[in-house]
């Protein structure tokens, strides 16, 4: 199955993408989390990617293409995957069936998780990450049992230094110019399905299963 999940920052791509993930066993894939690896990494490549992450800009797409291109080649993907916050802009969607093509393979589904701009500012302001094993948090509704310790593998939690009003704001108008036709790009070729996203966490989650459970059974139906 492969999946893209759309949505504003702060929509809960991440949080739904973990649970899909765990659900379908298939790999969910962040491309943010990915650029963050590349700028941990020490590498000339983070260097210069972290000079777009850190005021909220797109990643031109020759250095993006390649990070996707380099993780959606490993062996846990043969079966599909689903990618966060990829892709950003029509050009990246275009590439993406560009390569799917190639493959011999289609994108599944689309999913746009909507909510607002006020509701977007207000989770990303309250988000803490695990430093270690990159596991979400909210301060406000989803909080960790120790104070800024990690419930699942103890390791230190930070907030991410774009996660603050003013980046954020940018990163809002960012999407609505860049990745807002996306959505339309997807709708117009019969393949996005929109899911609320101002639902409790487990709310959305059960909308993403009913659609993702259709889709299993129409590719079923079409292997018969
Ligand atoms: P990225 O890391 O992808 O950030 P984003 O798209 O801005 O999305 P977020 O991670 O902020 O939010 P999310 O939707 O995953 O929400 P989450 O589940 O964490 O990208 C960062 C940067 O990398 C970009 O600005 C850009 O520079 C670059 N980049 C990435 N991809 C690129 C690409 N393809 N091309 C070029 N550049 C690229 O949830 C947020 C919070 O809300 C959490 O605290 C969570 O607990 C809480 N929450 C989640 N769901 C709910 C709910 N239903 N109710 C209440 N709280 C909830």
């Amino acid at each position: 199955m492969r999946l893209v999940l759309l949505g504003l920052p702060g929509a809960g791509k991440g949080t739904q993408g973990e649970r899909l993930a765990e659900k379908y066993s298939i790999p969910h894939i962040s491309t943010g989390s990915l650029i963050r690896s590349v700028i941990n990494s020490g590498l000339k490549l983070g260097e210069i990617v972290n000079a777009y992450i850190a005021k909220g800009n797109l990643i031109p797409d020759e250095y993006m293409m390649e990070i996707l291109r380099q993780r959606v080649l490993a062996d846990d993907c043969r079966n599909g995957w689903i990618l966060d916050g990829f892709p950003r802009t029509v050009q990246q969607a275009k590439h993406l069936d560009e390569m799917l093509k190639r493959d011999s393979t289609v994108l599944d589904r689309a999913f746009d998780i909507r909510i607002s701009a006020e509701e977007a500012v207000s989770r990303i302001t309250n988000r803490r990450v695990c430093r270690s094993c990159g596991q979400i948090y909210s301060i406000e509704h989803s909080p960790e049992k120790v104070k800024g310790i990690c419930d699942k593998c103890n390791g230190p939690l930070y907030q991410r230094p774009d996660d603050n009003v003013e980046v954020a704001t940018h990163r809002i108008q960012v999407y609505m110019e860049q990745t807002h036709p996306v959505v339309h790009y997807y709708a117009q070729t019969g393949r996005l399905t929109s899911i609320n996203g101002e639902q409790g966490i487990d709310g959305v989650f059960a909308d993403l299963q009913v659609a993702v459970a259709e889709l299993y059974a129409k590719k079923a139906g079409e292997e018969l």
